[in-house]
Protein backbone atom coordinates (compact mmCIF):
# COMPACT_ATOMS: atom_id res chain seq x y z
CA UNK A 1 0.00 0.00 0.00
CA UNK A 2 1.34 3.58 -0.93
CA UNK A 3 2.46 5.47 2.27
CA UNK A 4 0.02 7.82 1.31
CA UNK A 5 -2.86 5.11 1.47
CA UNK A 6 -1.71 4.11 4.60
CA UNK A 7 -2.04 7.36 6.65
CA UNK A 8 -5.52 7.57 5.15
CA UNK A 9 -6.34 4.23 6.77
CA UNK A 10 -4.49 5.23 10.02
CA UNK A 11 -6.28 8.42 10.47
CA UNK A 12 -9.57 6.73 9.71
CA UNK A 13 -8.90 4.37 12.60
CA UNK A 14 -6.99 7.03 14.76
CA UNK A 15 -10.59 9.04 14.81
CA UNK A 16 -12.30 6.29 15.69
CA UNK A 17 -10.09 5.01 18.49
CA UNK A 18 -10.34 8.47 19.89
CA UNK A 19 -13.88 9.56 19.48
CA UNK A 20 -16.44 10.16 22.61
CA UNK A 21 -12.99 10.39 25.02
CA UNK A 22 -11.28 14.34 25.40
CA UNK A 23 -8.16 13.21 28.02
CA UNK A 24 -5.20 13.99 26.59
CA UNK A 25 -3.26 11.36 28.41
CA UNK A 26 -5.83 8.23 27.19
CA UNK A 27 -5.68 9.85 23.74
CA UNK A 28 -2.24 9.97 23.44
CA UNK A 29 -1.57 6.54 24.73
CA UNK A 30 -3.82 4.95 22.17
CA UNK A 31 -2.45 7.28 19.72
CA UNK A 32 1.19 6.14 20.42
CA UNK A 33 -0.23 2.21 20.35
CA UNK A 34 -1.34 2.28 17.56
CA UNK A 35 0.94 4.49 15.37
CA UNK A 36 4.38 1.93 16.92
CA UNK A 37 1.76 -0.96 15.69
CA UNK A 38 0.75 -0.14 12.38
CA UNK A 39 4.09 2.04 11.10
CA UNK A 40 6.64 -0.36 9.69
CA UNK A 41 10.25 0.29 11.13
CA UNK A 42 10.10 1.73 14.40
CA UNK A 43 11.52 1.28 17.88
CA UNK A 44 9.80 3.79 19.43
CA UNK A 45 6.89 6.06 19.15
CA UNK A 46 5.86 8.77 21.70
CA UNK A 47 5.15 11.70 23.03
CA UNK A 48 6.68 14.68 25.32
CA UNK A 49 4.72 17.36 26.79
CA UNK A 50 5.70 20.81 27.24
CA UNK A 51 5.76 21.75 31.06
CA UNK A 52 7.72 24.83 33.09
CA UNK A 53 10.06 25.03 30.40
CA UNK A 54 10.95 21.28 30.01
CA UNK A 55 9.65 18.20 27.88
CA UNK A 56 8.43 15.23 30.16
CA UNK A 57 8.35 11.94 28.70
CA UNK A 58 4.55 11.40 28.36
CA UNK A 59 2.72 8.01 27.02
CA UNK A 60 4.83 5.90 24.64
CA UNK A 61 5.93 2.38 23.10
CA UNK A 62 8.97 1.37 23.16
CA UNK A 63 12.55 0.96 25.68
CA UNK A 64 12.06 3.01 28.64
CA UNK A 65 13.42 6.72 27.32
CA UNK A 66 14.81 9.80 29.08
CA UNK A 67 12.47 11.77 31.13
CA UNK A 68 12.99 15.84 30.43
CA UNK A 69 14.62 16.97 27.51
CA UNK A 70 15.08 20.49 27.59
CA UNK A 71 13.64 22.97 25.12
CA UNK A 72 16.24 23.63 22.49
CA UNK A 73 18.21 19.93 23.65
CA UNK A 74 18.55 17.31 21.51
CA UNK A 75 15.60 16.20 18.29
CA UNK A 76 12.91 16.84 20.47
CA UNK A 77 14.02 19.86 22.02
CA UNK A 78 14.83 21.28 18.09
CA UNK A 79 11.54 21.08 17.03
CA UNK A 80 9.73 22.09 20.12
CA UNK A 81 11.98 25.40 19.96
CA UNK A 82 11.42 25.94 16.58
CA UNK A 83 7.54 24.95 17.18
CA UNK A 84 8.22 22.85 13.56
CA UNK A 85 8.47 19.39 12.15
CA UNK A 86 11.78 17.91 12.39
CA UNK A 87 13.42 14.76 10.06
CA UNK A 88 16.77 13.79 10.54
CA UNK A 89 18.12 11.39 8.71
CA UNK A 90 21.01 10.08 10.63
CA UNK A 91 21.26 10.94 14.68
CA UNK A 92 24.62 10.06 14.75
CA UNK A 93 25.21 12.85 12.78
CA UNK A 94 23.21 15.08 14.87
CA UNK A 95 24.53 17.73 17.52
CA UNK A 96 23.23 17.22 21.08
CA UNK A 97 21.40 13.98 19.87
CA UNK A 98 19.89 12.24 23.14
CA UNK A 99 20.26 8.86 22.70
CA UNK A 100 18.14 6.82 24.70
CA UNK A 101 17.62 3.66 22.43
CA UNK A 102 21.08 2.62 20.78
CA UNK A 103 18.66 1.01 18.16
CA UNK A 104 17.67 4.67 16.99
CA UNK A 105 19.28 5.30 13.27
CA UNK A 106 16.67 8.34 12.63
CA UNK A 107 14.03 9.99 13.83
CA UNK A 108 11.00 12.57 13.30
CA UNK A 109 9.66 15.22 15.66
CA UNK A 110 5.90 16.62 15.55
CA UNK A 111 5.05 19.82 17.77
CA UNK A 112 1.72 19.89 19.48
CA UNK A 113 0.37 22.98 18.73
CA UNK A 114 -3.10 24.63 20.73
CA UNK A 115 -3.98 28.03 20.10
CA UNK A 116 -0.52 28.93 18.47
CA UNK A 117 1.05 27.65 21.68
CA UNK A 118 3.43 24.43 22.12
CA UNK A 119 1.66 21.81 24.29
CA UNK A 120 4.52 19.17 23.46
CA UNK A 121 5.85 17.00 20.38
CA UNK A 122 5.13 13.66 18.97
CA UNK A 123 8.25 11.92 18.64
CA UNK A 124 9.03 8.70 16.09
CA UNK A 125 12.30 6.69 15.85
CA UNK A 126 13.27 4.31 13.13
CA UNK A 127 16.29 0.94 13.31
CA UNK A 128 16.50 2.54 9.68
CA UNK A 129 18.58 5.07 8.33
CA UNK A 130 16.34 7.86 6.24
CA UNK A 131 12.77 6.30 7.43
CA UNK A 132 11.05 9.95 7.71
CA UNK A 133 10.58 11.49 4.42
CA UNK A 134 8.29 14.67 3.21
CA UNK A 135 5.05 12.13 3.08
CA UNK A 136 5.67 11.07 6.74
CA UNK A 137 5.68 14.38 7.75
CA UNK A 138 2.25 15.51 5.94
CA UNK A 139 0.46 12.15 7.65
CA UNK A 140 1.78 12.97 10.99
CA UNK A 141 0.79 15.95 11.19
CA UNK A 142 -2.99 14.65 10.04
CA UNK A 143 -2.30 12.15 12.92
CA UNK A 144 -1.14 14.61 15.57
CA UNK A 145 -4.36 17.10 14.14
CA UNK A 146 -6.70 14.29 15.23
CA UNK A 147 -5.68 13.95 18.40
CA UNK A 148 -5.58 17.87 19.15
CA UNK A 149 -9.29 18.36 17.93
CA UNK A 150 -10.20 15.37 19.78
CA UNK A 151 -9.02 16.87 23.32
CA UNK A 152 -10.22 20.38 22.38
CA UNK A 153 -13.81 21.75 23.62
N1 LIG B 1 16.26 11.12 20.62
C1 LIG B 1 15.46 12.13 21.27
C2 LIG B 1 15.22 11.79 22.71
C3 LIG B 1 13.96 11.05 22.95
S1 LIG B 1 14.04 9.45 22.49
O1 LIG B 1 14.40 9.30 21.10
C4 LIG B 1 12.73 8.62 22.88
C5 LIG B 1 16.11 13.49 21.14
O2 LIG B 1 17.25 13.61 20.70
O3 LIG B 1 15.45 14.47 21.51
Amino acid sequence: MAKRDHYEQLATQLSSLLAGERDLIANAANFAALVFHSLPDLNWAGFYFAKDGELVLGPFQGLPACVRIRVGHGVCGAGAAKCEIVIVANVHEFPGHIACDSASNSEIVVPLMKDSRLIGVLDLDSPKLSRFDQEDAAGLQQLVDILLSSVSS
